[in-house]
């Protein structure tokens, strides 16, 4: 027996694309399923100026799939010298959609980031009057919080002060991991949204440690205790526009995650519309899926909803996906979640 769900395509609202031979090994395995993304500036050096985003989505275009459609939705890195006239100009010529915070070594490539939020303001105070919304990592660098508590105490200390100073600012907490985040957007207005990955819907911090290290699991925010991850998958499944898909779908060589010091990201690209499809239907929300998906994001960034569609299909046996993709000289493998999956984009 089969059961299909057609639905407008979806869009992700947060991935890492790299550049190079790593770009063209990972680029068709989103562009297969969605019609836009919203593209990760942390490049080495990032993508911080204007040039540098044109530049950058230059040669995303150039490794695109033959007849493909996708659409690459460019962001600058803020850095304590960005420019707040070159960000508008880019803004205004439809280049970028967002400019990304990373709070100063807060995760992978993230040396340029910002340390002192002073040299920033001039830059936010620009965003909110242009309507130019702000993604962020939300987790504090301080060496004596404890990583678990990382993205709780950024709320507190780094993000709420933020807003309250720069009223009018569209911010985005991109991959919420706690029942914090999600409280902290339902108690705020429409000018906040947050992007839930694949990962912190299905899985918490057992699942990584118990029994065994599983480095594929490990990303940043890391994952959390149980009861986190339940009201994270509330928050998706609720129907909230507020709430919507960013994948972090996040393309590290194999060595590099299974090594001594491992790289955090996992690599959903591939299966997450199909885990998601599976972790709807089981929460007996397949009803929101689209909503998450394929409609929250665009309205919150004001875009058009996609007019094409795509389709969902459970069937009787399991999917199978790739364990790895070739990425030039190494792999990348594809993140597994650790149960049979019986949906696949058909
Ligand atoms: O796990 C992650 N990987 N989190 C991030 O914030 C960055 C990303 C990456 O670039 O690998
Ligand atoms: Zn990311």
């Amino acid at each position: 027996m089969s059961t299909s769900l057609t639905i407008a395509r979806p869009d992700d609202w947060h991935l890492h694309l790299r550049d190079g031979a790593m770009l063209s090994a990972v680029l068709p395995e989103t562009a297969r399923h969605f019609a836009r993304a919203i593209i990760m500036p942390n490049l080495v050096p990032p993508v911080v100026t204007g040039a540098q985003a044109a530049a950058y989505r230059e040669r995303i275009l150039a490794a695109m799939p033959d007849g493909s459609s996708f659409e690459p939705l460019m962001t600058c890195y803020l850095t304590e010298d960005t420019d707040a006239a070159d960000i508008a100009a880019a803004h205004a010529s439809g280049l970028i959609k967002a400019v990304k915070l990373y709070p100063a070594g807060a995760t992978t490539n993230s040396a340029s980031g910002v340390a002192n939020f002073d040299n920033v303001r001039d830059v936010l105070e620009k965003m909110a009057e242009i309507g130019l919304p702000l993604c962020v990592h939300g987790e504090v660098t301080d060496a004596e919080i404890d990583i678990f508590d990382r993205e709780a105490v950024f709320i507190d200390r780094v993000l709420d002060p933020i807003r309250r100073a720069t009223p009018g600012l569209r911010v985005v907490m991109e991959h919420i991991t706690t029942k914090d985040g999600a409280d902290y957007v339902l108690a705020n207005d429409h000018d906040l949204g947050a992007t839930i990955t694949v990962q912190h819907l299905i899985l918490d911090r057992n699942d990584m440690l118990v029994g065994g290290m599983r480095p594929h699991y490990y990303c940043l925010p890391i994952l959390k205790r149980g009861h986190h991850r339940e009201a994270l998958l509330a928050a998706a499944t609720s129907g909230d526009t507020r709430f919507f898909l960013g994948t972090d779908s996040a393309p590290h060589p194999t060595h590099a995650k299974e090594s001594e010091c491992c790289s955090a990201g996992c690599f959903t690209a591939p299966n997450a519309l199909a885990i998601l499809a599976q972790t709807f239907e089981k929460a007996g929300a397949l009803d929101k899926l689209e909503g998450f998906i394929s409609r929250h994001g665009p309205a919150f960034y004001g875009l058009p909803v996609n007019a094409d569609t795509i389709t969902l299909t459970k069937s009787d046996t399991a999917t199978i996906f790739p364990a790895k993709i070739d990425a030039g000289e190494h792999t990348v493998t594809v993140f597994d979640p650790g149960f049979p999956v019986y949906w696949d984009v058909t």
